[in-house]
């Protein structure tokens, strides 16, 4: 290798360089996993995107296209667990392997019991078994159908990165959100660890990041509310809540090389709150 080769291995471009890679991001028409699916693609990496809800998949879909992304999609529940396998197995077919996973999808399972605003409505009298069970199809289960469609190809391949959606609520007690979404999240960290153990052996990194207050639509939009965004704020170090283009570089960290020796390890992408 001479100087100037060796020179463009430092360059950022080539040690995140995604291009030609593909990737598979749930929840993809919102939020995190809109963001995470742009930065995917504006740097010439080939997504599958997957998301419940037809409509805003089909705009996400057709903003990352019109912008010269190489982008498929497909609505799907990641609770159907059957058509959840199919489509990512198709797009696996298709592009002959995979770069990574971002098992993003999840919802907010209601308040906690600390609202903002001062309501209490979701304290431990009020907890409802079927709420939890809702709460673990998508946020759990979901997680676990997802790592099982994208775990064959990688451990045949030798190499690819499941990055799950945790949360700093699966690692700190948290009154904004609800019981069972905090201990589900604690779940998928604790999922992370055990699966990184089983495949790092086989060259598979699997790599959790661990989100604070970004406003997205999760939570019925609580956090785009300007008094309980304040309110929020005011608990992070940094002074503010998130925005989700902020998951743009630990995105590209975890599906590129640059990643290459981590596993097993939670970033928090939080503003400092887990360092309270
Ligand atoms: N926003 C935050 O402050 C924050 C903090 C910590 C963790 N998270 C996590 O980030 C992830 C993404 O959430 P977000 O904040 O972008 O919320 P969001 O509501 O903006 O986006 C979530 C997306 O997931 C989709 N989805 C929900 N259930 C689904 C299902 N069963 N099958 C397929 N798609 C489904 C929704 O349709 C939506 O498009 C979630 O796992 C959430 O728990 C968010």
């Amino acid at each position: 290798m001479n100087a100037a080769t060796d020179f463009q291995h430092f360059r950022a471009q080539h040690i995140f360089d995604v291009t030609g890679k593909s990737f598979v991001v749930t929840g993809a028409a919102s939020g995190l996993g809109e963001a995470m699916a742009q930065v995917l693609s504006s740097n010439h990496a080939h997504v599958l995107l997957l998301d419940k809800d037809p409509s805003s998949l089909k705009q996400v879909h057709d903003r990352l296209a019109a912008a010269g992304g190489q982008v498929e999609s497909q609505t799907v529940d990641v609770t159907n667990t059957a058509e959840l396998k199919q489509h990512i197995a198709n797009f696996i077919a298709k592009r002959q392997g995979l770069g990574g996973l971002f098992a993003n999808a999840g919802v907010s399972g209601g308040p906690g019991f600390g609202t903002e605003l001062g309501a209490v409505t979701g304290g431990i009298e009020a907890q409802n078994p079927a709420a939890w069970e809702t709460l673990f199809r998508i946020n759990l289960h979901g997680v676990i159908a997802s790592m099982q469609s994208a775990v064959g190809i990688m451990k045949d391949q030798g190499r690819g990165s499941l990055v799950l959606t945790a949360s700093i609520a699966g690692v700190k007690a948290e009154p904004f959100v609800s019981y069972a979404y905090a201990t589900v999240k604690s779940s998928v960290v604790q999922l992370m660890r055990q699966a990184s153990l089983e495949l790092a052996p086989f060259g598979v990194r699997v790599n959790a990041i661990a989100p604070g207050f970004i406003q997205t639509n999760i939570a019925d939009r609580r956090l785009h509310d300007s008094a309980t965004a304040a309110r929020l704020g005011e608990r992070v170090p940094m002074g503010r809540l998130g925005r989700p283009d902020e998951l743009h570089g630990v995105t590209l960290l975890l599906a590129s090389d640059a990643s290459s020796y981590m596993t097993g390890t939670l970033i928090p992408v939080d503003g400092g709150i887990l360092a309270l």
